[in-house]
């Protein structure tokens, strides 16, 4: 019996494998429209669409990273400059792309801009700190979504969000959580919605990678910052060696934890713009797959008991 089950599962994966090989066809006549392209998993993933044959509509927030992308990619690809957080740099973005697309629409926008600091302890921050990441990671998402959506509709094409692990569960203060959580909830509801419509709605939900969104001098560099803003009141809570204590467990677990191969990401971001069968959502990382995963399915108080005995703790801590 024992060995029924595991030969059915096996054969489960070898079909699901099989299934998940195809891709679309014609891809020089499909355009991908990726948000983010200066650095990480976008400019990745805009040079390996790119090689693969794809019409890549990269956008980038700096003119360095804009004139760099062109300069190693094909003539196919067209970069341009965008503000996820500007609506007239969205609009006329989405101008140029109707243009270039003609009566095809666009096959692909991939959400990918985003930011990530501060992240610190909530009452250290002020809503400014909030308000600035959820421009970018939640209504940027939201608003270039919208903005290409009816291109979308007219080519029966898709939308990749990238979401995180912290879409699943909030270990950290700051708005970085909420947001991800934002974005899960955007595409569950336009999966559904854009279904009948043939679009399909795909998210990316990575661990931990080593690019400029979890470089820890950065981390350090805004913890030291707001410390230095602190009511004295709030500083004697956390303890003066509060910062020293969170600096070391940045370097000695955080950076530890991340994974330097960005290709791990990128195919699940081109498998999502490519395959005839693309999944709904993909976990890229062992450490998504294995531990923060099954941690945000886990009941809450054991979930809560492994992040606060991790964590450090305020000199005035009760626990
Ligand atoms: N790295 C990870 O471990 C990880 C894990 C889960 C999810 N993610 C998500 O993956 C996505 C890509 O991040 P990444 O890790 O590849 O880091 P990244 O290299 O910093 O990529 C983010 C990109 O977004 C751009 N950007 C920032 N503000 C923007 C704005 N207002 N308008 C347009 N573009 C803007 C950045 O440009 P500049 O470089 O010029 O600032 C950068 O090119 C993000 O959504 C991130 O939250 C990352």
């Amino acid at each position: 019996m024992f060995l029924y089950v595991v030969g059915l599962i096996v054969l489960l994966f070898v079909y699901r494998w099989f299934r998940e090989l195809g891709r679309v066809p014609n891809k020089s006549e499909k355009f991908v429209y990726i948000t983010g392209c200066d650095t990480g998993f976008g400019n990745l993933l805009a040079r390996h669409l790119d090689t693969k044959g794809f019409r890549v509509i990269a956008g980038c927030y700096t003119e360095k990273g804009e004139d760099e992308l062109k300069k190693a990619c094909s003539d196919k690809l067209t970069a341009l400059h965008l503000d996820v957080t500007d609506n007239d740099s969205i609009k006329k973005t989405a101008d140029t792309i109707k243009t270039l697309v003609g009566q095809k629409g666009l096959w692909a926008v991939v959400n990918n801009a985003g930011i990530s600091f501060p992240t610190a302890p909530n009452d250290w921050l002020d809503i400014e700190d909030f308000k600035q990441i959820i421009d970018v990671n939640l209504i940027g998402v939201v608003a270039v979504t919208l903005s290409v959506l009816p291109l979308i509709k007219k080519a029966k094409g898709r939308v990749v969000n990238v979401a995180s692990v912290f879409g699943r569960i909030s270990t950290v203060g700051g708005a970085y959580c909420i947001t991800k959580y934002g974005v899960e909830a955007f595409n569950d509801s336009l999966r559904r919605n854009m279904a009948p419509f043939g679009v399909k709605v795909l998210c990316i939900e990575p661990g931990f990678f080593k690019t400029p969104v979890t470089d820890s001098t950065v981390f350090e560099s805004h913890m030291e910052r707001l410390w230095k803003k602190l009511p004295q009141e709030v500083k004697d809570e956390y303890g003066s060696d509060f910062i020293d204590k969170a600096k070391l467990v940045i370097k000695e677990k955080i950076e530890k934890m991340l994974d330097p191969d960005l290709m791990k990401v990128v195919s699940c971001m081109e498998h999502a713009v490519a395959a005839v069968h693309p999944r709904t959502r993909y976990s890229p990382g062992w450490d998504a797959k294995f531990f923060w995963l099954p941690l945000s399915y886990m009941p809450t108080f054991i979930s809560d008991a492994f992040v606060l005995k991790n964590a450090v703790k305020p000199k005035v801590s009760v626990l």
